[in-house]
């Protein structure tokens, strides 16, 4: 029998949502931001997940982050079901096993770009040398060595963004989640934020960004498609 080279490899699968489902409850009436929902991550991947506003990008990418709980079904995260985790737990996890990047990069403003990327190393408790070493590593990777002294304000968003990728990738995490991370780059910083985080997800890495831009999607492997709170259609293998 000849191997089914499409199918989902188990061991390249970081994260899984199984059924998962988000009701958020506003006074009265309660809004089902993600319908039952199953899909597979996999390392080496850089994943899209396009849907217009308020389609439930946000609220999928939250429940992967371990930000929140699913009301429904099971989330699992290199292996471990999240569901039943305390807060506390939750909060180690997301450290161990993911980093985030934001539409507004949040930076911390007092600090500078090697500071900021230290921040994730000083919550897990590495020692300042070591942390520095990683940090600038980090800044390295994304091409800003020469402003790791320069507070945020001082950079543009494309810098600010790759200053955020490092801080993302400083702690080596498995899983590497973006919500929006273009919406407020022009087109030359979308392709050098695109580039590093493409960069990233072949480093043995699974990389979900969530965006309604379709100037993203050449740069996918695998572009999921999300309406009113549904998978509506899944592209694989757009590589082949
Ligand atoms: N914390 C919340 N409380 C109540 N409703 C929310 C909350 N977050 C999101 N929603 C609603 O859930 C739906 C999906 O939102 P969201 O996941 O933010 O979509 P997107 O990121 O695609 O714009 C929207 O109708 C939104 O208003
Ligand atoms: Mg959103």
């Amino acid at each position: 029998m000849t191997e089914n080279k499409i199918s989902v490899s188990p061991n390249k699968i970081v994260a899984q949502l199984e059924g998962a489902v988000k009701k958020y409850k506003t006074g009265d009436t309660i809004i089902t931001a993600l319908k039952p929902t199953s899909h597979s991550f996999e390392k080496n991947k850089l994943t899209l997940i396009l849907g217009p506003s308020g389609s439930g990008k946000t609220t999928l990418l939250s429940i992967l982050g371990s930000v929140i709980y699913p009301t429904e079904g099971t989330v699992k995260i290199n292996g471990q079901i999240i569901n039943n985790l305390s807060q506390r737990q939750l909060a180690d996890l997301r450290l161990n096993n993911i980093g985030f990047v934001f539409q507004y990069f949040n930076l911390i403003s007092p600090l500078n770009a090697l500071e900021n990327v230290m921040e994730p190393l000083k919550l897990m408790g590495s020692d300042k040398s070591e942390a520095k070493k990683r940090a600038l590593e980090a800044l390295n990777k994304v091409g800003m060595t020469d402003r790791a002294n320069s507070l945020p304000k001082n950079l543009s968003g494309g810098q600010q963004q790759r200053v955020a990728i490092a801080r993302a990738l400083v702690t080596d995490p498995p899983i590497v989640l973006c919500d929006e991370p273009t919406a407020s780059l022009d087109h030359d910083s979308v392709k050098s934020v695109l580039d590093r985080l493409k960069k990233m997800s072949e480093e043995d890495r699974a990389v979900i960004v969530v965006t309604h831009d379709e100037r993203l999607k050449p740069y996918a492997d695998e572009i999921v498609y999300i309406q009113n709170g549904e998978i509506s259609e899944v592209q694989k293998e757009l590589k082949l």
